[in-house]
């Protein structure tokens, strides 16, 4: 199934008919444990999922399913409180529809946020990492089937899909705050189920620093219509093999919470920035 141009401006239009003449310039994904800053956008305007035609509902724990649009340290945003997976049963191609519709409404920048297993043996639970790059290969494109040219080019390049300038802006950002902040490869997983050592070992080799369920497709989708990127994980827990013991969803949102401060306080730095 192939979404059309029309169903995207439809999508839209149901938006604009609820925000006016308020136009968004950076478009925000918070992932698990990052939700909560959908809560302090300042004049919020909030449009559930349910209600924008074509959406998805976002099932996942701690995803509340709505967008927010408003400012934050002044700029003008959108935020997908809570974002779809593909192991909710979506295609990849609807786990990124809502990337279009905000580029739609004219969001140029987009800012992913996440937790995952954290793959690199010198780092540790609880670090924050800015992503550089993305390894996806155990998944099919987004971007698969009749290309919309309104949107992009048929092979768009994926070379800096994390936007220089941007990576930039976080460091500054992190040194600013005297937040430790890693740099690193984020692999996706499809999941649900979390990998196996055996699995971790080979996105080490592969050169991962960081696996996760989401944000890949989101991002390729985002370069394909010329967004800038700029990417967060949360390395939750370390990923399976590392340590001898069992991973639960609960010890990732535990992480999550315990670290949302200071994640949320780099995430504004940038904003500010
Ligand atoms: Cl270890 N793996 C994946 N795929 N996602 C995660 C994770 C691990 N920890 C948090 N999210």
């Amino acid at each position: 199934m192939n979404y059309t141009f029309a169903q995207y401006q439809e999508s839209a239009d149901y938006i604009r008919g609820k925000i006016g003449d308020f136009k968004p310039q950076v478009a925000m994904v918070l992932g698990s444990g990052l939700g909560f800053m959908g809560d302090v956008v300042e004049n919020p305007i909030v449009v559930s999922y349910r209600d924008i035609p074509h959406f998805k509902a976002s099932t996942a724990p701690g995803h509340k399913g709505q967008l927010v649009f408003g400012t934050l340290e002044g700029r003008r945003v959108a935020v997908m409180q809570g974002r779809m997976h593909h192991y909710e049963g979506y295609s990849y191609e609807e786990v990124s529809y809502a990337v279009r519709v905000l580029r739609l409404l004219g969001c140029d920048t987009l800012v992913v946020t996440n937790a995952a297993g954290c793959v690199n043996m010198d780092w540790k639970a609880g670090d924050l990492m800015l992503i550089t790059d993305q390894i996806k290969i155990f998944m099919e494109s987004p971007l698969r089937g009749e290309n919309l040219p309104e949107f992009g080019v048929r092979f768009p390049d994926a070379s800096k899909l994390y936007t220089p300038a941007l990576r930039q802006v976080a460091r500054n950002a992190a040194k600013n705050l005297g937040i430790e902040l890693k740099e690193g490869v984020y692999m996706y997983f499809p999941g649900p189920q979390y990998e196996t050592p055996a699995e971790v070992r080979f996105a080490r080799i592969a050169g991962a620093d960081a696996v996760g369920m989401s944000t890949a497709p989101e991002v390729i989708t985002a370069g394909h219509c010329g967004m800038q990127v700029l990417g967060f994980t949360l390395l939750s827990n370390m990923a399976a093999g590392i340590l001898d013991q069992p991973l639960s969803e609960q010890e990732v949102l535990e992480a999550a919470e315990a670290c949302k401060d200071k994640f949320s306080r780099l995430v504004l730095e940038c904003l500010k920035q």
